[in-house]
């Protein structure tokens, strides 16, 4: 039997729907290749329809969600919605809602992209860093007291339970036995090699100053490492690890951090990969409902120009597939973006050589040109 899949997908604000439109176009060439169904739900769940009826995302609207196999999602913001309300109406309460707790962002420079980095090829930048998507400062816990007044107070916390960090860790580490299943990770030395070490994960934590939180991530870290032998471990704190990025991302395997400084340190490894025409991510509960989108915003200067970067909402397509088990689609997606991005002249919206329209038609008739084992 062909196997189908339910996916909502919400185009959003600003190029969000022209990017996911090649998106499409591109799962819809791997379905025809590889033999599966998507179907496809259109929903608008936008700044569009804020303006309009006052509604972010409802709780049924959101029940209605658990129903589908996967979400795919263009960008939600609008230049005249003050901030926060789409952001917490409807992204977080999305994440939030479906228990995504982990967002899952490969970093990765591809070939004959430009690097800010100098003297960093395709070779050194080449890891995921695993952001806990649920917990944290991202919880509002918290409050203030004499608000708008000159005596006003103000607390939000990061909050994280022993459960909410243990199955965030344990996904990383499971992180790493998938990336390097087929052979070692080539950062390892040889002695970490032939020490049966297959991979490395690293924790960017703060155990210097905020010792409650990450005495418990490290805990978790160290317990769990006991499970997977196979794994080496490393630590960073968060101000080291933005030195590290920059100076030698290829120390990297698989990072795992609390969810605020994940936000902070993806933003600074998408720019190491190419910016935000490339960064695609994943909004993952591993036994519910998972969502994939671009991280690079609504991009409102360049709405309907035709000349947004596409890549970063293709790569979400190929995450999805991924994460759906559709591995050998999947992975024919990832090497047609590779193929198309060598024609590229640059990652940027305008000028990459390319309409937005003309990318998606190239991976397209690179994903035909390139397979030839079909699953
Ligand atoms: C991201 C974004 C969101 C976040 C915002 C839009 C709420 O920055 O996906 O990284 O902070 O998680
Ligand atoms: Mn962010």
């Amino acid at each position: 039997m062909t196997p189908s899949f339910n996916i909502a997908v919400i185009g959003g604000d600003g190029t969000g729907p022209e990017v996911i439109h090649e998106a499409i176009k591109v799962l819809d060439a791997a379905q025809s290749r590889f033999g599966f169904n998507l179907n496809y739900s259109p929903l608008n769940y936008d700044g569009t329809r804020y303006i309009a009826e006052g509604k972010t995302l409802s709780d049924t609207e959101l029940e209605a969600l658990k129903q589908f196999d996967a979400i795919l999602l263009g960008a939600i913001g609008h230049p005249d919605i003050t901030p926060g309300i789409l952001e917490r109406g409807i992204l977080l309460k999305l994440r939030f809602g479906l228990d995504q707790y982990i967002n899952l962002r490969p970093v990765r420079l591809y070939e004959n992209v430009a690097t800010p980095i100098k003297n960093k090829t395709h070779h050194d930048i080449d890891y995921v860093v695993v952001r806990e998507n649920t917990g944290g400062l991202y919880t509002g816990v918290g409050g203030s007291s004499m608000t708008g007044t000159t005596n006003e107070v103000a607390v939000q916390s990061m909050v994280y339970s022993y459960h909410q960090v243990e199955r965030c860790i344990r996904f990383a580490f499971e992180q790493v036995l998938k990336r390097n299943s087929d052979a070692p990770w080539t950062g390892l030395t040889e002695s970490e090699k032939s020490g049966g070490y297959i991979g490395k994960l690293t924790l960017c934590g703060k155990t210097n100053v905020l010792t409650h939180v990450f005495g418990l991530w490290e805990r978790v870290l160290k317990e769990l490492a006991a499970e997977f032998p196979q794994v080496k471990t490393d630590y960073c704190h968060v101000d080291a690890m933005c030195i590290y990025m920059i100076e030698c991302p290829e120390r990297f395997d698989v990072i795992v951090t609390e969810n605020m400084f994940g936000d902070i340190i993806t933003d600074l490894a998408a720019v190491t990969q190419g910016g935000m025409g490339v960064a695609a991510s994943g909004n993952i509960n591993p036994s519910g409902v998972s969502m994939f989108e671009p991280i690079g915003g609504t991009a409102p200067a360049f709405t309907g120009r035709n000349e947004i970067n596409p890549m970063a909402a293709i790569g979400a397509a190929h995450m999805m597939l991924d994460h759906l088990g559709l591995r050998v689609a999947a992975a024919a997606i990832e090497s047609a973006k590779i193929d198309v991005i060598l024609k590229m002249k640059s990652m940027a919206a305008a000028q990459m050589g390319f309409s937005t329209s003309q990318i998606g038609d190239m991976v397209v008739e690179a994903l035909f040109a390139s397979v030839r084992t079909p699953n």
